[in-house]
């Protein structure tokens, strides 16, 4: 059976949901396509931490061409308890649905990548179940250790070394072992654990070619292209990721 390759090129007619990763990092890094989403859909929904004054994802579109009276606010509260996220995103998803009904698209934003450790995949699943019959389309972002890697000239895997993408152990013993099975470990959700991560980086003697964004694109960025001096790392944990490289990178000269 022949297939025709997905295209983002003509948004679809509404109602559509789109899912847009936008951001981290430099303004501009978004799609083309979700940049045209942008333009096109009635409504922008912009998730707000309850704690934050402003919407991240938002901030990561500052500078761009759409209307700002389509964007919607939604707070959030990530409390970790499991009933009331789900009650959030199915509340969320019959809301949208109801949108959809009345012939509207919407657009969801989310930081960084739209399937990586992102809560989209929820909202998604609370739409299959509220609104099967609405159009969903999700596009790709950049992920926020693409763009630190970006900003610090750190490859991301030469060759055929081995990447592991995950988020910080509490136990920070399983780290040591986690770098020493792989080339190159992405540490996503470092939190209050960045001293002690720096400690094992110290330790392994290779905080000299690992590096750090944190807060990329928002006020108070970091970007460090090497770990050997790092100011005030009990604040640097939050929104920050991590690059370790086990060895000394291979330069062709
Ligand atoms: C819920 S995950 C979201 C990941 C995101 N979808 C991505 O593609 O990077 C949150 C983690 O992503 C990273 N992150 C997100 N935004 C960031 C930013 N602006 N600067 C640095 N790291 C960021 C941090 O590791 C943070 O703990």
């Amino acid at each position: 059976m022949t297939q025709q390759p997905v295209t983002y090129l003509q948004p679809s007619s509404p109602p559509t949901f789109y899912g847009l990763g936008v951001g981290p990092g430099p303004a501009g890094l978004l799609p083309v396509a979700a940049l045209d989403i942008l333009q096109q859909v009635d409504y922008i929904y912009a998730p707000r931490a309850k704690v934050a004054v402003q919407s991240v994802a938002l901030e990561a579109l500052r500078g761009l061409p759409f209307d700002p009276g389509k964007v919607r606010d939604i707070e959030f509260n990530m409390d970790g308890d499991d009933d009331r996220i789900a009650e959030h995103y199915a509340a969320l998803a019959r809301e949208i649905a109801a949108l959809g009904q009345a012939g509207k698209s919407v657009a969801y934003l989310t930081i960084g990548d739209a399937m990586t450790y992102s809560t989209l995949g929820y909202l998604a699943a609370a739409l299959r179940r509220e609104a099967p019959e609405l159009p969903q389309k999700l596009l790709p972002g950049v992920t926020s250790y693409a763009a630190t890697a970006a900003l610090t000239g750190f490859a991301l895997g030469e060759g055929k070394e081995r990447v592991l993408i995950l988020p910080c152990p509490d136990d920070i013993a399983t780290l040591a072992a986690d770098i020493a099975a792989n080339d190159i470990v992405v540490l996503m959700k470092v939190g209050k654990r960045l001293s002690a991560v720096l400690d094992v980086l110290r330790g392994l003697g290779i905080s000299e070619h690992c590096a750090l964004g944190h807060r990329l694109g928002l006020s108070g960025e970091v970007v460090l292209p090497s770990l050997e001096q790092v100011p005030d790392a009990q604040k640097l944990g939050y929104l920050s990721v991590l690059l370790i490289r086990k060895n000394k990178p291979r330069r062709f000269s």
